[in-house]
């Protein structure tokens, strides 16, 4: 046993936690087991704790900025991680990653204007892109035995529009789970630059990659590349720190810089939650060994459900993630249709997940999980599962 206990939680229930409180309001029903939103069941360690405790009992919560020690600290954890820089001069600070990406889109592309994304991918891309009056092109993922590729074919195709101003990535890749090599980012990175498309890198799941897997941060390409790029990073999803609206976007080009900052204070935003700059700069400090025993817990839930789905439950087809702690799993040997497919794993199992539905047209019949919980929860959702998938072969729903 390490040093971190990860299969003693709190009770979620009661806080305002989007992921336990809201399945009246959003799902009409409150007998679900949450395993939708990409938030985790696990405490921070008491040590980062201790020092956001620190910081409250002195009682003055003002603006507030980052220290010398906030950039030493996070240049650290990038530099020994993934090898790269994270500079002072080339960060912003933003109140998350899709507030990044929806200033990117108004920095870089007037309305009218196209943004590629690669569909299925995290939700929000899409709707950021057309909230904003822009015009979304998918250049879809191509799957080859539950392995997920950009089609380079179509993306360079998509890319060369002229009024393509902008490719938003996400690596590792939600909700697939692919973590891009040196050489598919390199490709990309190529692609973009030869049709003046800026690459905006969404990089929030870096620090979750399994065993035998790289991450290769796009900030470690090329010089000509770093330059076209934009990149995305936060303690969200790391450190489950969502809540205190934290994210670091390194832009190393200045006049990218600027004209991502003018946006970003033109909605209206300038100093970082207090409480925020705290907690993130513990957690990078402090809490490296807590984050490779959570890795090393988490790829023994992966396990398991990889080993419970072919032992029990052989007609749902698992992808199996090189990275994060979402799993992708396709229900169409289970099911046909959108509604049947409900009819299994909400009425059937109680389970809320995120329907593939929502990552892209075509992947209606997938559902992302959430395994960022304990082992017993886990278990619990997966043989609720397996009865609902076996009443509903033997025509009991
Ligand atoms: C790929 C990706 N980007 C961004 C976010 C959200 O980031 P933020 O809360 O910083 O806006 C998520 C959350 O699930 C995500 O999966």
């Amino acid at each position: 046993m390490g040093k971190y206990d990860f299969d003693n939680v709190p009770d979620r229930h009661n806080t305002g936690s989007l992921k336990y409180d809201y399945g009246l309001k959003r799902m009409g029903r409150s007998d679900l087991m949450p395993m939708w939103v990409a938030d985790m069941d696990f405490p921070l360690p008491k040590e980062i704790l201790a020092r956001i405790k620190d910081r409250t009992d002195h009682g003055i919560f003002g603006y507030t900025e980052p220290g010398d020690s906030y950039y030493r600290v996070l240049g650290q954890w990038f530099k020994e991680r993934y090898g790269t820089d994270f500079l002072e001069e080339a960060n912003t600070l933003t109140p998350g990653v899709v507030f990044a990406i929806a200033a990117a889109i108004r920095a870089f592309s007037e309305k009218g204007e196209k943004v590629l994304i690669c569909e299925p991918v995290y939700y929000p891309f899409r709707e950021t892109i057309e909230d904003n009056g822009r015009v979304v092109v998918s250049s879809n993922l191509s799957e080859r035995n539950g392995h997920y590729e950009i089609d380079f074919e179509d993306f360079e195709k998509k890319a060369s529009d002229p009024a393509v101003k902008l490719f938003v990535l996400c690596n590792p890749h939600n909700p697939v789970g692919r973590v891009y090599t040196r050489e598919e980012l390199t490709r990309i990175a190529d692609i973009c630059l030869k049709n003046d498309v800026i690459v905006m890198s969404d990089e929030i799941h870096c620090d979750f990659i399994y065993k035998g897997v790289t991450f290769t941060s796009f900030l470690s390409l090329d010089e000509k590349y770093t330059d076209n790029a934009i990149v995305c990073t936060s303690p969200g999803k790391t450190f489950n720190l969502a809540g205190l609206q934290l994210a670091n976007i390194q832009i190393p080009n200045k006049r990218l810089r600027l004209a991502f900052r003018k946006e970003k204070a033109a909605a209206g935003y300038s100093q970082a939650n207090t409480l925020g700059i705290t907690a993130t700069e513990a957690a990078y400090e402090l809490g490296g060994e807590y984050l490779d025993e959570l890795l090393a817990y988490l790829e023994g839930n992966l396990d398991y459900m990889s080993q419970f789905f072919a032992k029990e439950i052989p007609g749902l087809r698992l992808i199996r993630p090189e990275g994060t702690y979402l799993v992708w799993v396709d229900f169409s040997r289970v099911a046909s249709t959108r509604e049947e497919m409900r009819s299994i794993v909400l009425d059937g199992a109680k389970l809320w997940l995120d329907e593939g539905g929502i990552f892209g047209k075509g992947f209606e019949l997938f559902e992302r999980f959430n395994i960022a919980c304990t082992r017993e929860f886990l278990r619990t959702a997966l043989e609720s599962l397996r009865d609902a998938v076996s009443i509903h072969k033997k025509g009991g729903r």
